[in-house]
């Protein structure tokens, strides 16, 4: 994400129904501008579109219109600059805004027609988060890319698989990468989920019960890309829903959780293999660190911090499921929560994601390490029970076998390979002089060439398949506000 300019933040009094400003300790207390400023190029989009609205309708002149969309542009240019001064008595980014403007432009006091800060809240959030889905979106697909491109640099690695943290199989390390690949698609296929539910237009809710004014809520919509396959303006269909629903953050909060649950045992993954004891891969020093008492070390600091902050993200989403689940009926200031929660998540997604991808970039195979560890016999006990199964015996009564030969083996100190023809015969008959073929390492991954298994055609198809699918990530389509869909 692009650093923002720092802010200037101040303090002003109000007027209207209150006789006096806010205390400093109320006004510090109920601020979210600290924050929500985040939102000022959503909220002056919104009001542009509201504007060209009003006008359509005549509630703005033309010159009104133009007046309003002018002032409202130099104040964005001034943000950007990081020289608008935003003012903590004016609470948030929709006050901020729009007091400044109706200063420099008197007809400004007409923006707010027919409009609340709760329907204006709930556009602007909804506009921000649809354009950070489409990052977040192009984020991960650059880590699988990374993912399948570092399967693909070492096509003949075999390490061990694991269940329970114990060798189990052998598989190609490209095979245990795609399987991250698979995870993320799953990822993105709920963001474009909740992106659906996003991209609804909620202007024209009011505060909870529309308005009065022949305001066009459709044009508003289309204004803001708000549409759908067939081009038609997606509105909110109750205004009391418009204004009180937050489902879609949870939603995407829950699909970043479970995101960053991915990431997090990706990088559990990454920082088993690097240590000495497994041995699989080295990380370049440009995503490692050094310890300030130890000079041997070396530690994966990224996929450290990756494991950790996913607990941030899962915190996130527990934080906004209870911030909304006894809120009743309808905007309750309580919301204004759910957007430190909804930042903090994007941002931390986003820079896992990223950082994920560029380390995996930079991580080297030990192949010669993973294929000692994988040529383990006792890593193809599975291959010598099929062995019998082919050969009649029922597939329990065949486990039972190699359970008996490796038990023997164990006890008489040789590994599997070691035993002897007739030594195999004295457990189980039906083992012939083959049986010393099944241990070799490279027939034993032809052997299994299901789609969905490891064996070199299937693995090398689904690299092609993944190259294929996943293309350049940079043409990928993706954009600014109400361009993008
Ligand atoms: N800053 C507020 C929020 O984030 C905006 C809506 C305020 N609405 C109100 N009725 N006070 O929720």
């Amino acid at each position: 994400m692009k650093k923002p300019k720092s802010q200037k933040i101040k303090v002003v009094s109000r007027s209207g129904r209150f006789s006096g400003g806010p205390s400093s300790d109320v006004a510090a207390f109920s601020e979210s501008i600290s924050f929500d400023w985040r939102l000022w190029r959503q909220d002056i989009l919104g009001s542009t579109a509201h504007a060209t609205m009003l006008e359509s309708i005549g509630i703005l002149s033309r010159k009104e219109c133009d007046d309003i969309i002018a002032g409202l542009r130099a104040i964005g240019s001034e943000i950007e600059a990081g020289s608008f001064q935003w003012k903590i008595e004016l609470e948030d980014v929709h006050m901020n805004i729009e007091a400044e403007l109706t200063r420099r432009v008197p007809s400004a006091a007409k923006l707010h027609t027919a409009r609340s800060r709760n329907d204006q809240v709930a556009l602007d959030v909804r506009l921000w988060l649809r354009d950070e889905v489409v990052a977040l979106r192009r984020e991960v697909r650059f880590l699988q890319r990374s993912l399948v491109q570092l399967g693909a640099r070492y096509p003949q690695a075999i390490i061990p698989g694991y269940t329970h943290l114990q060798r189990a199989q052998p598989v190609f390390f490209a095979h245990h990468c795609l399987a991250y690949v698979e995870m993320l698609e799953r990822d993105l296929g709920r963001l474009d989920d909740g992106l659906e539910r996003i991209n609804v237009c909620p202007l024209g809710s009011g505060a909870i019960a529309g308005t009065t004014l022949p305001i066009n809520r459709e044009l508003v919509a289309a204004f803001l890309g708000f549409l759908d396959d067939r081009g038609r303006p997606k509105l909110t269909r109750n205004s009391m829903d418009g204004v009180s629903d937050r489902d879609f953050v949870v939603e995407f909060c829950s699909t970043s959780a479970l995101l960053a649950v991915h990431l997090s045992r990706l990088a559990e993954d990454v920082i088993l293999w690097a240590t000495v004891e497994f041995g699989f891969i080295q990380i370049t020093d440009a995503y490692t660190t050094g310890s300030s008492l130890m000079p041997q070390k070396k530690n994966p600091d990224i996929a450290e911090l990756t494991r950790g902050k996913s607990g941030r993200v899962i915190g996130n989403l527990m934080s906004l499921l209870v911030l909304l689940k006894g809120l009743p009926m309808t905007y309750n200031r309580d919301m204004q929560e759910d957007k430190e929660r909804l930042f903090d998540t994007v941002d931390t997604v986003r820079s896992t994601t990223r950082l994920m991808a560029g380390m995996l970039n930079e991580t080297h195979v030990r192949e010669d390490v993973c294929r000692r560890a994988a040529g383990d016999p006792q890593l193809l006990a599975t291959d010598l029970a099929d062995y019998l199964v082919l050969r009649g015996l029922p597939f329990r009564a065949a486990h039972h076998a190699v359970g008996a030969l490796v038990a023997y083996a164990e006890k008489s100190g040789k590994t599997l390979d070691q035993i002897s023809l007739p030594e195999f015969q004295v457990i189980e008959p039906l083992f012939g002089a083959d049986v010393r073929g099944i241990f070799d390492l490279d027939k034993a991954m032809k052997r299994r060439e299901l789609i969905g298994a490891p064996g070199p055609k299937a693995v090398a198809a689904e690299l092609r398949r993944w190259n294929r699918l996943l293309g350049d990530p940079v043409t990928e389509s993706g954009g600014s506000t109400g361009k993008h869909l």
